[in-house]
């Protein structure tokens, strides 16, 4: 799956709007508790896991990479 992600930028601006969007989609469908909340928690990590772009560090400069992640990858 992350392979299929590879050929788009997805940083954490793209991550976190993509969240946003997924979020009001659930609270749409109206999910009975808790797999509401557990999808929710889910899709935050997947949604992490799809990045392909490093963490901006404070500031907005790209200093280091995740640790463990080659850089630019
Ligand atoms: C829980 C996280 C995510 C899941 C489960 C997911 C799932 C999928 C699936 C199943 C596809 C279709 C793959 C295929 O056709 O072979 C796809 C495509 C795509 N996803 Fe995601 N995705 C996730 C997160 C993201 C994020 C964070 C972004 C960033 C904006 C993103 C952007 C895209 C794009 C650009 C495509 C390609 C659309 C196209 O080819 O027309 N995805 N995703």
């Amino acid at each position: 799956m992350r392979a299929r992600h590879a050929p788009f930028r997805i940083g954490i601006a793209e991550r976190d709007r993509w969240l946003e969007l997924m979020t009001a989609a659930m609270d749409e469908a109206a999910l009975p508790e808790p797999a509401g909340d557990f999808l929710k928690a889910l899709f935050a990590q997947i949604a992490d896991f799809m990045r392909n772009q490093a963490a901006p560090a404070a500031g907005g400069f790209r200093l280091n990479p995740l640790p463990g992640k080659p850089q630019g990858s």
